[in-house]
């Protein structure tokens, strides 16, 4: 090594990882201890936000030593403790140590997974076969791209989807744009869509206008003949019906939408058939919901998180494509000074996306797996059914809940109802207290959300340390919520 090389830090730093990286180690083994002893409300105070927000740019580099400091007293004591097993908001995951570490190992090797033969681009075939399989989405027919999300995935999907539909019109949109004045693709989907399919049709220069929210049934699972009804009178309105969107565990209440009947639907119209089960896309695993998950086979592309409910560390979302060549056809690029897959790589995921480089999620999703295999996915996922329809038991046995939708995989909204109130009103504002007190209790984190207008406590259960003991308490958290904000 050469001096000036022995002077960077950088160099510095990797001759002490071992040591410096023990440190760090030590941080987090304490972070993770704590995380449950600890109340959860980590609310960031005042002047930890002003010191954070105004640090200057250090003139000359801080020593390890210093960086650790301030990790673990300014960053590390403040998180949203969303990783804790009783947080129930949104989606959320807990830790996967071993994801965490692979991404570590992604990260000194900092190779992106866009492309060339290393061995993560091969790993990545074999975890789209997993994902495909452990989705019920195929045997392994087809490709699966990493994404930072579901959001990200859903444009991939809907973007090849409109690719896909002017090419079987004659025209190139890649080439033309939108600006040929031609009938305006539309988007079939329900209202309870996740948001992100809007933001698509947004981006995709299609304009939330072309969303077709399709009604829903008593379980808000899109109807059918509803949807068949609205493509015929598009197509009779001189529309361009573009694809069918169907949720497979949908954000707000866990709806699986008729996979089957929609594929029929879109096999009827040639439509581009996309699922987006970000969420519940491992649904089918559980016995109990196979049923509901009929038909998934039959999409063009699956929307599915690994950092959702496989525990990976964020950001890793996937895209399973069944005819990979049409993503290629809407995204590749190839300009003079980029390689090219041959015969002999694996496909490159950045032939098929929008992004060039980008991290290497290979190794986290495919740490979460494999340190849980089949058997130990499904178990997670029965397990975390279980323990919603157990909390929606609970929640209709009590005098004093109401259940507000039917549970649906690991979803359950409610709300409180002291005995004889009846105004609409006053029981959203009392939710909203109760949701904000449970905060302030730092014994969970429960956010409300709206069920058909009404205000609804909703949890999501997805951790894999949740128990019966935890619907008991969350119960009598609740309980104790609605006594102290009502006093
Ligand atoms: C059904 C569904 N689709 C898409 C998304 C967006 O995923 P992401 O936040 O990973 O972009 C979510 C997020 O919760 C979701 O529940």
């Amino acid at each position: 090594m050469s001096d000036a090389e022995a002077r960077h830090p950088f160099s510095q730093d990797k001759a002490r990882f071992g040591e410096i990286g023990q440190h760090m180690l030590t941080e987090l083994e304490t972070y993770i201890a704590d995380l449950d002893g600890k109340s959860m409300d980590r609310r960031v105070p005042d002047d930890v936000r002003r010191h954070l927000m105004s640090l200057p740019l250090p003139d000359a580099g801080q020593q390890p030593e210093e960086m650790l400091e301030f990790l673990r007293t300014q960053i590390l004591p403040w998180p949203i403790t969303i990783a804790h097993p009783r947080c129930y908001a949104w989606i959320c995951a807990g830790i996967a140590p071993m994801g965490a570490l692979a991404d570590l190992a992604a990260s000194i090797m900092n190779t992106g997974l866009d492309g060339y033969d290393h061995s993560s681009i091969f790993l990545n075939v074999a975890l789209g076969r997993w994902l495909m399989e452990l989705t019920g989405f195929s045997d392994g027919e087809g490709f699966g791209v990493l994404f930072s999300g579901g959001s990200a995935a859903n444009l991939n999907a809907l973007t090849a989807a409109r690719h896909k539909a002017a090419k079987d019109d004659g025209w190139d949109i890649r080439s033309e744009g939108l600006q040929g004045g031609r009938p305006g693709f539309t988007i079939y989907t329900s209202a309870e869509a996740h948001s992100s399919i809007q933001k698509c049709a947004e981006q995709l220069g299609l304009g939330s206008a072309c969303m077709r929210l399709v009604a829903t049934d008593q379980q808000f699972r899109l109807i059918p003949d509803a949807l068949r009804q609205a493509i015929r009178s598009d197509l009779d309105a001189g529309f361009r019906p573009m694809c069918i969107v169907a949720g497979a565990g949908t954000t707000n209440v866990g709806a699986v939408d008729p996979l089957d009947g929609m594929a029929d639907i879109a096999e009827e119209f040639g439509l581009w058939f996309h699922i987006d089960g970000a969420y519940g896309g491992f649904g089918g695993l559980d016995p109990d919901y196979a049923k509901m998950y009929r038909g998934i086979g039959r999409a063009d592309t699956l929307t599915i998180d690994p950092h959702k409910w496989l525990q990976a560390p964020v950001d890793c979302g996937a895209l399973l494509m069944r005819h990979p060549e049409r993503h290629a056809e809407a995204f590749g690029l190839k300009p003079d000074y980029l390689m090219s897959s041959s015969e002999d790589s694996a496909p490159w995921p950045y032939e098929h996306m929008f992004q060039l480089t980008y991290g290497n999620r290979a190794l986290k999703t495919w740490a979460v797996i494999a340190r849980l295999g089949r058997s130990g996915v499904r178990d997670l996922v029965v397990g975390c059914n279980r323990l919603a329809s157990l909390l929606g038991t609970l929640v209709e046995e009590a005098p004093d809940f109401e259940l507000l939708a039917p549970v649906s995989l690991s979803i359950a909204n409610f709300r409180y109802v002291p005995e004889g109130e009846t105004d609409g009103a006053a029981l959203d504002e009392l939710n909203d207290a109760i949701a904000d007190e449970i905060g302030r209790t730092g014994e969970a984190h429960m956010p409300t959300t709206k069920v058909r207008g009404n205000v609804a406590l909703r949890a999501c259960i997805l951790h894999y340390e949740n128990s019966e003991d935890d619907m008991h308490h969350l119960i009598d958290l609740v309980r104790r919520c609605a006594r102290s904000v009502s006093a």
